[in-house]
């Protein structure tokens, strides 16, 4: 049993205008699932924080957010009660420089659309995790996907790293099941491809172990 449990789902959503976006493809699901298998194993009251999705879990404390500093703000305000974080949102890593409050009318041929990086909320909360605190990130790499991921995992002081890699065979996004690695500081597992489902439930398996409790 933890004390608290944070889960973030989901994509974020960058508005442009007040009828375009920047997103991903994110569904939302291993977060669904991860936090309904929380819930029925009993391990602690969850904190769902979510990007829209159409996936929120029931017996959840739900936190509903669109952009990347709406989801840094609300992470940062549960995770110090939290025992447990995982981040499993695919937070946009950029958004748009500026807000147009009108609909951009069309234009010339091309035109362009200034980025400014999103804040890196895992790597925040990874350099103020304490003792006791078990922290878990996600990665999706289609090259060099170890090297990325190793660094990643230490970068980002995390206690585990489920890493995806994405390719045609394993487009981990959209479909239902997915195929990953499971990264610890002392080693790496491969796990055979799942239901997302199944994978949530190999995850906190990883966690109870680590937390030295059984699952
Ligand atoms: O560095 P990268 O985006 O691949 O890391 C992915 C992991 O970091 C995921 O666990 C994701 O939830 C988290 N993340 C974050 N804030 C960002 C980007 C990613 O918390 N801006």
């Amino acid at each position: 049993m933890f004390r608290k449990i944070l889960i973030t789902s989901g994509p974020t959503v960058e508005p442009i205008d007040p009828v375009r976006f920047l997103s991903n493809r994110s569904s939302g699901k291993t977060g669904y699932h991860l936090a309904a298998e929380a819930r029925s194993r009993g391990l602690g009251p969850v904190t769902f924080i979510s990007g829209p999705t159409a996936l929120l879990p029931d017996e959840v404390e739900l936190v509903q957010v669109e952009t990347a500093q709406e989801m840094r703000a609300a992470v940062l305000e549960h995770f110090r009660r939290s025992e447990v974080i995982v981040m499993a949102a695919a937070v946009s890593d950029y958004r748009s420089v500026k807000y147009y409050p009108e609909k951009m009318k069309k234009g010339g041929e091309r035109i362009t659309l200034e980025l400014v990086k999103n804040p890196d909320i895992l790597l925040e909360i990874g350099a103020r995790k304490r003792k006791g605190q078990i922290l878990v990130g996600f990665a999706a790499e289609t090259e060099d996907i170890f090297v990325n991921a190793q660094k990643k995992l230490l970068a980002k002081n995390l206690d585990l790293l489920v890493l995806n890699e994405i390719s045609e065979a394993n487009p981990a996004f959209a479909g239902e099941d997915n195929q990953v690695f499971l990264l610890r500081p002392d080693g790496v597992r491969r796990l055979e491809k799942m239901s997302k489902e199944r994978l949530a439930a190999r995850i906190w398996d990883e966690i109870a172990r680590l937390a030295g409790r059984p699952a």
